[in-house]
């Protein structure tokens, strides 16, 4: 009978396009993916530990599993990523019905290891961080997705190691992959059927600065926005100390390059950003900001905002909101701090009590979801070219895509348009997409 699995996936684009690759090593072995936990052979989560909440969810997820195991003791439960990572072999022992631990830079060990665990081998663990050589030639094996848009591993790692952030000691150093071999798998991928790229990486920015002779991220940026048929191309995450001013030029001279960039920002004030280890100021920042709109004036920011770091008083505050306020993003990630043992920020004495974090947090928001409303509010009665991506999960002849500033729209349409461009008529927006009507001209 066909074996079954089924996967979770938590956190960021690393684990989306690590899962992708599960997805197709399990198929090699014989593994069909099903969308209900209650009838698979092979449960997994692919899990997240940015912050406690998201480390916590992985625990609570697992408890529901429980039940089926008891029923089922044949099922064989897994848990990979970045609590994986962490935690190790201490999973197996908090959790006594866990069968596989997998961390971040063992991914592709999964099959031999869900082979191990059919045998009757259970119970076990492998961890830790890969040599450099090693990992370059563990980059990833495609997947055999067919969408219109596709994420591209051109780094992996991170140096910065912010002070709050647990990512470095999760996912290891930066290590940057042969920019000929990116370049090769955008081609594959536009022949596959592609039209949209987004470059992945902790960090993109500082890519190829370790490799000797390797080209720079904005000369990588060059080099993809020439391959043919490539109608769109985006990056992410960038981090705004490394953001050059030839990177900046890519958004005024390349026609595909999308006119979107999230850049987080952390923080507006100078003292907490030393704090952080973030290695810029906020006139830096403002500057970039500064350079980017001139480069690209309809561009459209997003950013990430950490609220109640250790030791942020209400000015620290007050300049974050003014940040907000002048920078006009058009959306923002907001996250109220999460002490991640192990990093130097635990050790920080943190007066602020929850609740001012909390009335701190929700004062930010405000301030975003108006900034927010007015910028994409700005957008009705405008034309927009939106790639197609495919039939809306409303159904009745809707087609969703999204504009080059990352906007979601749905309009009424149909399928063979999947993969084009259309012009569309902003009719209505809403919090998270907007609607529109398709122009033709
Ligand atoms: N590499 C990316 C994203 C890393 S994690 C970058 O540097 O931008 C995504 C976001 O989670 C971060 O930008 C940060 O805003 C948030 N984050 C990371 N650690 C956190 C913590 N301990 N508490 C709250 N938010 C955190
Ligand atoms: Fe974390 Fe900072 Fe690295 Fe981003 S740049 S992953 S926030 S340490
Ligand atoms: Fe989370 Fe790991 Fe990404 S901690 S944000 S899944 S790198």
């Amino acid at each position: 009978m066909q074996k079954r699995f089924y996967l979770e996936t938590f956190g960021c684009q690393m684990n989306v396009v690590d899962s992708e690759r599960i997805v197709s090593m399990l198929g090699e072995i014989g593994y069909l993916q099903v969308d209900a936990a209650d009838d698979a052979d092979l449960v997994l989560l692919n899990t997240c530990s940015v912050r406690d909440k998201a480390e916590r969810k992985v625990y609570g997820h697992l408890g529901r599993f429980k039940p089926i195991k008891d029923a089922r003791p044949a099922l064989i439960i897994g848990v990979g990523g970045c609590v994986a990572e962490q935690e190790g072999e201490k999973m197996l022992k908090e959790v006594p019905y866990l069968d596989l631990v997998f961390g971040t830079h063992n991914v592709h060990r999964l099959p031999e290891l869900v082979q191990q665990a059919e045998a009757g081998n259970r119970r076990l663990s492998v961890t830790g961080f890969l040599d450099q050589e090693t990992r370059l030639n563990l980059f990833p094996q495609r997947s055999e997705l067919d969408t219109v848009t596709r994420f591209v591993t051109v780094m992996q790692g991170c140096d910065n190691f912010c002070t709050y952030c647990i990512v470095p000691h999760v996912r290891g150093r930066e290590i940057s992959r042969a920019s000929a071999e990116i370049v090769r798998e955008v081609e594959a991928l536009v022949a596959q059927g592609a039209r949209e790229v987004t470059l992945l990486g902790q960090n993109v920015n500082s890519y190829g600065n370790k490799e000797d002779g390797e080209i720079s991220f904005a000369q990588l940026v060059r080099r993809v926005a020439a391959v043919e048929g490539l109608l769109r191309l985006r990056f992410t995450t960038s981090h705004p100390k490394d953001l050059s001013d030839e990177l900046i030029a890519c958004f005024a001279e390349l026609d595909n390059l999308c006119h979107q960039l999230h850049l987080p920002v952390q923080c507006g004030s100078n003292a907490i950003l030393t704090q952080m280890n973030r290695d810029y100021s906020r006139e830096d920042y403002l500057q970039t900001v500064h350079k980017l709109k001139a480069a690209c004036p309809d561009i459209r920011l997003s950013t990430d905002i950490i609220v109640g770091f250790p030791g942020e008083t209400e000015e620290d505050f007050q300049q974050t909101l003014a940040l907000v306020d002048e920078v006009g993003y058009a959306d923002a990630f907001t996250f109220l701090y999460s002490k991640r043992t192990g990093t130097p920020a635990a050790e920080l004495e943190d007066k602020t009590g929850a609740r001012i974090k909390q009335q701190r947090f929700e004062r930010l928001l405000e301030l975003q979801q108006s900034r927010s409303r007015e910028i994409w509010e700005s957008d009705l009665g405008h034309e927009f070219e939106v790639l197609v991506e495919g039939e809306s999960k409303q159904g009745d002849g809707q087609m969703f895509g999204r504009t080059t500033a990352n906007r979601i729209v749905n309009f009424a349409g149909t399928p063979d348009m999947i993969g084009t461009l259309v012009d569309v008529k902003i009719t209505r927006v809403f919090r998270n997409s907007n609607l529109g009507e398709r122009v033709v001209s």
